[in-house]
């Protein structure tokens, strides 16, 4: 992943932002027909953060990008890469806004929509751009709220999924050097695209002029085989890195994967043999929030200590699309902002 002249993309800054407001698993048995039990067991999840009305994720991913940005001790970034599935509107992209509320006016910035791995494509993207010479320095964020796509009565995405927003700045620098990306690896299955979905308000299935029963704006998940592709995809994905950096997952301190279900870490743990202890998580706190999730569990782990300075790293994710990948780097010294 070095360009031309040996540059790479170098992990300079990391910040995490959830909105305020959380929603536990005893307020949704409140409402739906679930229980704390059922939803800790199955998913790992005690709680998850929504925006209030009138918050986009636009606005969250301002936050992270802002306290990216300070972490790495700048105020400019070249471009602006949003992971998202749940953008302010369906056109134009939230990541020029995003980028001129942050004071990065007149640079290159666009979304990319990858659902929960939307921020591996975004990285392996930025990645290319710094490398190719393109950007010195790249801010890349994810950010979704899904709480404005789930139907209301479904129990279980509701018991799933949570906001927030996650970013990284990305500066050029030495292959050689900590925080330098290498091993990336991105797939994609478009043959299962519908086991996670929000099937209208596309070009593909009209929405407008519906009534709201009809119109299918909701986001829909098939559960049971989203379980089995995810463990199977993020595991080929991390061995297929880890193996780019010369070694095997055992070689690896720390694998960052998407937080979608503890159930789903623990079971990749068991097929590439590594102790799940190596797997940091914040899911119990935030649950699946989607493109923010790897961000968001960084630096979680950073600010837990789990994560530390020299230790070899895989981030990798899985989503809707399908799509995969993953992406390894020795962590640098960073302080989330
Ligand atoms: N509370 C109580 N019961 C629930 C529930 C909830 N929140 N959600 C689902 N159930 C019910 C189901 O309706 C089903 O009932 P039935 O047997 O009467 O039909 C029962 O629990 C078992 O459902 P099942 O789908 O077999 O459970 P599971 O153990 O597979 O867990 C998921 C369901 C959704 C938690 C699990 O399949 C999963 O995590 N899938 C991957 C989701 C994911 O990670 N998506 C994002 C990918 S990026």
């Amino acid at each position: 992943m070095s360009g031309a002249g040996g540059r790479a993309a170098v992990v300079a800054g990391l910040g995490g932002w959830v909105p305020p407001t959380a929603v536990t698993n005893d307020a949704l048995a409140r409402e739906l027909d679930t229980s704390d039990e059922w939803i800790r067991t199955r998913t790992g999840i005690a709680r998850r953060h929504v925006v209030d009305p009138g918050t986009a994720t636009g606005d969250l991913a301002v936050e992270a990008g802002r306290r990216a940005l300070r972490s790495a001790g700048t105020d400019a970034a070249d471009v602006v890469v949003l992971a998202t599935s749940t953008p302010d509107r369906p056109c134009p992209a939230t990541a020029p806004e995003v980028a001129s509320r942050l004071g990065l006016t007149g640079v290159c910035a666009f979304d990319i929509a990858a659902v929960c791995t939307g921020f591996v494509y975004a990285l392996g993207v930025s990645a290319g751009l710094v490398a190719s010479g393109f950007a010195r320095s790249v801010l890349v964020i994810g950010a979704d709220t899904f709480s404005t796509i789930l139907d209301p009565a479904d129990r279980t995405t509701r018991a799933i999924f949570g906001d927030g927003a996650g970013a990284v700045l990305l500066r050029a620098g030495d292959p050689d050097e900590p925080g330098a990306l290498r091993g990336l690896q991105l797939g994609s299955d478009g043959s299962r695209s519908d086991l996670i979905q929000v099937a209208a308000g596309g070009s593909r299935q009209r929405s407008t002029g519906l009534p709201a029963e009809e119109a299918a704006t909701y986001f829909t998940m098939d559960g049971r085989p989203v379980f089995a592709e995810a463990v199977r995809h993020m595991a080929a994905s991390v061995e297929a890195t880890a193996a780019a950096l010369g070694g095997t997952p055992a070689d690896v301190d720390r694998i960052v994967l998407h937080q979608a279900n503890a159930r789903i870490l623990a079971a990749v743990a068991e097929r590439v043999g590594v102790p799940l202890e190596r797997f940091p998580s914040n899911i119990e706190r935030v649950g699946n929030t989607v493109a923010a999730s790897v961000p968001l569990v960084l630096a979680d782990a950073v600010a837990d200590g789990v994560l530390r300075p020299g230790q070899r790293v895989v981030l990798g994710g899985f989503g809707g699309g399908l799509t995969w990948g993953s992406v390894g780097l020795v962590w640098p010294e960073t302080t989330p902002g």
